[in-house]
């Protein structure tokens, strides 16, 4: 049979393939696909900005260097989407592909990793040409599978993920908090926001306020943590007047993945000293400061993004966000209703959809 995996630029050279597990079949029988051998599950896209189709796919070949994963746990987040969209700075995804920049499961196959050991794994689905996690299997790089050793349930992990990494290395590495520094989060609903309200209880800030959208982002918010939640207006004279009274004084450190009149706001109560780390525009990708405001207490705007961390760094963060005070609410669906999932994520749910590939 013609190898379907061939074509592929990043499987250079296969190791040899595990073996097969299900029986031979063809076809389509009562709305059931049938698999063929060598292939399995998995969401698969086909055109871009459009969701993924559950279907029977080719099962990853994983190339030298590579580790096959039997996925657990798969989450769908904001940069699957957007690298599915074939209009972001990713350019347009090569189709079909199987998303999913992240994901947990256990190894089933390589020569880097213990056979049956529980990992999580990144991938680079949607950004280079190869498949991702929203499968029953997936091939990757050796590099980017990391050991798991913690009490929390694959989807608890597999929802922390990227968020957690992010909203750790805002704090610890981009913004160098000190115990005992006041930390505001924005878009404090969100995983990352949850994550980073997480973070700051687990590294002993002095006290921790979230700003995000009244309803069920404020009641996220609240679960993961916060002394107090701030409702989101987009007025920035007022939020600013909110923000005060809430951090009872000026803020050492802002984690802000929304950017926009949350930022602006967030900015004038800056502590001297005080750091804003950008990692996100859910609500704009425009902000404006202050000179003064900003000079006047030598006070910091930095960016953030995970793409620059190093696997050790990744790796490390990953295993101190899944180990600390960290939870992101989230649902788990059938890897069969991944559409599903990636419709409820496209319009802002607000909890983070898991596929369960055994679900
Ligand atoms: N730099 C990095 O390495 C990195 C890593 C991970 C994520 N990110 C980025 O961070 C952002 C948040 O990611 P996430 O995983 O937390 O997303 P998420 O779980 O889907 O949450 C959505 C976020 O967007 C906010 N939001 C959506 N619509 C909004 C609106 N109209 N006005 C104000 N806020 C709005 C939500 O605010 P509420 O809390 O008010 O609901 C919430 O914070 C995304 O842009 C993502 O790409 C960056």
């Amino acid at each position: 049979m013609e190898d379907p995996t061939a074509s592929r630029p990043s499987r250079a050279r296969a190791r040899p393939r595990p073996e097969a597990r299900r029986e031979p079949a063809s076809g389509e029988e009562d709305g059931v696909l049938l698999l063929q051998r060598g292939h399995s599950y998995a969401a698969v896209l086909h055109t871009p900005g459009e969701p993924p189709a559950y279907r029977p796919h080719p099962d990853p070949v994983p190339a030298v260097g590579q580790t096959l994963v039997r996925v657990t746990a798969a989450p769908v987040v904001p940069l699957d989407l957007l690298c599915a969209s074939g209009t972001s700075y990713f350019g347009r995804p090569a189709v079909p592909y199987v998303p999913g920049v992240q994901g947990v499961g256990v190894v089933a196959d390589s020569a880097a990793h213990p056979t049956g050991a529980r990992v999580w794994f990144a991938t680079a689905a949607g950004t280079a040409p190869g498949d991702g996690s929203q499968a029953e299997r997936c091939a990757v790089a050796d590099g980017d599978v990391v050991p798991l050793d913690v009490e929390l349930p694959d989807p608890a992990v597999a929802a922390i993920g990227l968020s957690g990494v992010a909203a750790w290395m805002a704090l610890t590495w981009r913004a160098q908090l000190r115990p005992g520094e006041r930390v505001l989060v924005l878009g404090a609903g969100g995983a990352v926001g949850q994550a980073a309200i997480g973070a700051a209880r687990s590294l002993d800030a002095g006290r921790v306020v979230a700003v995000c959208r009244p309803g069920p982002s404020a009641e996220r918010a609240a679960r993961a943590g916060a002394d107090e939640v701030v409702p989101l207006t987009e007025d920035v004279d007022e939020l600013a007047r909110r923000l005060a009274r809430a951090c009872g004084g000026d803020v050492d450190v802002v984690v802000d993945p929304v950017f926009g009149a949350a930022a602006t706001a967030a900015s004038r109560v800056l502590a001297p000293g005080g750091r804003l780390v950008n990692l996100g525009g859910a609500s704009g990708d425009t902000a404006r400061f202050s000179s003064a405001v900003l000079r006047s207490r030598s006070a910091s705007v930095l960016g953030y993004t995970n793409n620059a961390l190093t696997g050790e760094q990744r790796a490390a963060a990953l295993a101190c966000a899944a180990a600390g005070r960290l939870a992101v609410d989230h649902e788990l669906l059938p890897l069969s209703r991944a559409a599903e999932g990636w419709a409820r994520t496209a319009a802002g749910a607000g909890r983070r959809v898991v596929l369960s590939p055994g679900g």
